[in-house]
């Protein structure tokens, strides 16, 4: 297997199948809006996530479910606007899926329509096998996310690591085949036991992405503000903090207010 990077000027669902088949890591990162996804997409990110994380980190819920499908969108075309490289995917939030299929194909034409997106993301495995059938029919490319889902945390009650218990696991690893037969581009493992990710990982021939789910699996991917240290409250094991920058804005903006007050801002080189 060769492990040689290979330079792609555009990703696209099939980059991302050919970069398992050749052992090159998948990295993924969420954004929101138009600056966020430009920067990110400069840094030569593989895929952004326009998730519904956006629930929580853009607009202060305390859990993914009450963020709409209009406001799902407003964050994906204001990403998309940004964006010369990157795969975009995007998020279907709760309430925009679950009651039929047609609802799914609905909710999922609307953000490919309006936002200009590459494909979108569903949280679930057989529960929801019609509506992954009827969006994939109607050409839009799906990625799967098995193991915590965050839209269902009221039926779990925790955001604990899932499947540790053998039937939950087998019946993860049965989702993800079916999500792969029956023609997903990827998909999400989020915090799991990193040996069974390896294991579902080694049994399809699909990306699998990992949040919290160990390192043998095709690739990466955390909430933005989360890696960049926005947030201090959230540290669960699995994240990685590049940057404080919770710290080093909350300086830059109390240097700013100080200077205001002293009357050091602004300085004769900064007026007209
Ligand atoms: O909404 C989101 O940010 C996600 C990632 C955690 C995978 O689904």
């Amino acid at each position: 297997m060769s492990t040689a990077k290979k330079d792609y000027k555009r990703i696209t669902t099939r980059s991302l199948i050919e970069m398992k088949a050749n052992g090159e890591k998948i990295s993924m990162l969420t954004a929101y809006d138009y600056t966020m996804a430009g920067i990110t997409d400069g840094a030569g990110i593989d895929v952004i996530l326009v998730g519904d994380s956006a629930s929580n980190v853009m607009a202060g819920h305390e859990t993914t479910l009450p963020i709409t499908l209009d406001q799902m969108i407003y964050h994906a075309s204001s990403v998309v606007r940004a964006v010369k490289r990157a795969l975009v995917v995007v998020d279907l939030p709760f309430g925009s899926y679950q009651s039929d299929p047609k609802e799914a194909l609905r909710s999922s034409i609307r953000i490919m329509k309006e936002s200009g997106a590459h494909a979108v993301k569903l949280e679930g495995g057989s529960e929801i096998k019609d509506s992954i059938k009827k969006i994939l029919h109607a050409g839009i490319p799906v990625m799967g996310h098995l193991g915590l889902t965050p839209q269902s945390i009221y039926k779990f009650g925790t955001y604990t690591v899932r499947a540790k218990e053998e039937e939950e696991a087998e019946k993860l690893i049965q989702d993800a085949k079916m999500l792969e037969k029956l023609g997903c581009f990827a998909v999400v493992l989020e915090k799991i036991p990193a040996k069974l990710a390896k294991v579902v990982a080694e049994s399809i021939s699909i990306p699998v992405i990992g949040i919290g789910a160990g390192g043998q699996v095709d690739g990466q991917v955390l909430v933005i503000h989360d890696m960049l240290g926005m947030n201090n409250e959230f540290s669960p094991r699995f994240l990685r903090r590049y940057l404080d920058l919770y710290t080093e804005m909350t300086k830059a903006i109390s240097q700013y207010v100080s200077d205001v007050k002293a009357k050091e801002f602004p300085n004769e080189n900064e007026q007209y």
